[in-house]
């Protein structure tokens, strides 16, 4: 019983990449923070960063069918991937799109995703701390209930 934990490109760098857009955590607290968060429902996390669009492509096809819902933040790919969204599109579980700053205070080429309609529900602006809610989200939709 797991949930899937996407992250694309330049993601691997936060906590050192632009600081003051994305605040000082790191990939890794992320990662804890979801872990933790899960964990207390008993539900466990498969996590991926790339910066490859095609790796990302292949981890949904590899946990489309059994992930009991995804957390994505496809970063600059949001903007930019029908690839990417055809294979969410496949996938069996509810879907939640995360972005660390709030893309719609930013540049007009961040306000528009090709993943926010296959969405369940969409976090931006609210630092790591969307993660949580996302999984938060996913536990409920998934009827799931604190241990
Ligand atoms: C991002 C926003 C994207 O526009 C950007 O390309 C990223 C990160 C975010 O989490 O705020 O790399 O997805």
């Amino acid at each position: 019983k797991f949930i899937a934990v996407l992250n694309g490109p330049n993601l691997n760098l936060l906590g050192t990449r632009q600081p003051l857009i994305y605040g000082s955590d790191t990939l890794a607290d992320i990662e804890r923070l979801c872990d933790a968060t899960a964990g207390a429902y008993g539900i466990g996390i498969e996590h991926l960063q790339s910066n490859h669009e095609g790796e990302l492509v292949e981890a949904v096809h590899r946990w489309r069918e059994s992930a009991l819902g995804f957390v994505v933040n496809a970063a600059a790919y949001t903007h930019t991937s029908v690839a990417i969204r055809d294979a969410l599109a496949t996938i069996e579980g509810p879907l939640m799109e995360v972005h660390i700053s709030n893309v719609h205070a930013r540049e007009a080429f961040r306000h528009h995703s090709y993943l926010s309609d296959l969405a369940a529900g969409v976090i931006v602006g609210c630092g790591i701390e969307g993660y949580r809610f996302a999984i938060e989200r996913l536990v409920t939709l998934t009827g799931h209930r604190p241990k």
